[in-house]
């Protein structure tokens, strides 16, 4: 990250933001800044995918990491968390469609359609509310999900809105995983 060679000023611009961002993300009731648009330069791009190790991740637990200067939730879901989001009707969802890049624009917001294909258990999103941009607080809100403190939005175990002003789902990222213990992000 701190290779002098690259370090021009559009670069260290970009750093000196994304570090004052992550220090945000705990805080929860706060927007995050569209860095995304700035141009992208050579360092943005170098970010235009990331590779995590989740290996250490334990049921119940999920770790936030950030790509495109965004962050990104990745939840190792509990079985009781998913049997939530299974129970649920897709035609009783506010937002009906999957919102996971993944997959066709069209896809509905099934729990199979949002947590990861073949690893069930794992669910990677963006942690930007679709509101207005705040970031939401894991394990919170009514529906055992996300909870956005900024206007009060609630999201279930499979990141669908369920309550408040948010008129999407946390949108799902392209990813894969690139082996058992490992995703790429982007
Ligand atoms: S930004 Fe999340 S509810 Fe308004």
């Amino acid at each position: 990250m701190a290779n002098s060679d690259t370090a021009e000023p559009t670069r260290r611009d970009f750093l000196y933001i994304a570090t004052g961002a992550m220090g945000v993300i705990g805080a929860g009731a706060v927007v995050w800044p569209f860095i995304d648009q700035m141009n992208p330069d050579a360092a943005a791009l170098a970010l235009a995918s990331i590779e995590v190790d989740v290996s250490s991740v334990q049921e119940g637990q999920s770790i936030t990491v950030q790509w495109r200067g965004k962050p990104v939730f990745i939840r190792y879901r509990t079985a009781s968390e998913i049997e939530q989001a299974k129970e649920v009707e897709v035609s009783s969802l506010p937002d009906p469609l999957a919102r996971n890049a993944n997959l066709p624009a069209d896809a509905p917001a099934t729990d199979e359609n949002r947590g990861a294909e073949g690893q069930e258990p794992w669910l990677i999103q963006v942690g930007i509310c679709t509101h207005l941009g705040c970031v939401p607080i894991g394990d919170a809100g009514e529906f055992g999900g996300w909870f956005c403190p900024c206007h009060g939005s609630h999201y279930d175990t499979a990141g669908r809105i369920r309550k408040g002003p948010a008129p999407e789902n946390l949108l799902i990222p392209p990813y894969e995983f690139v082996s058992d213990g490992t995703i790429r992000v982007g």
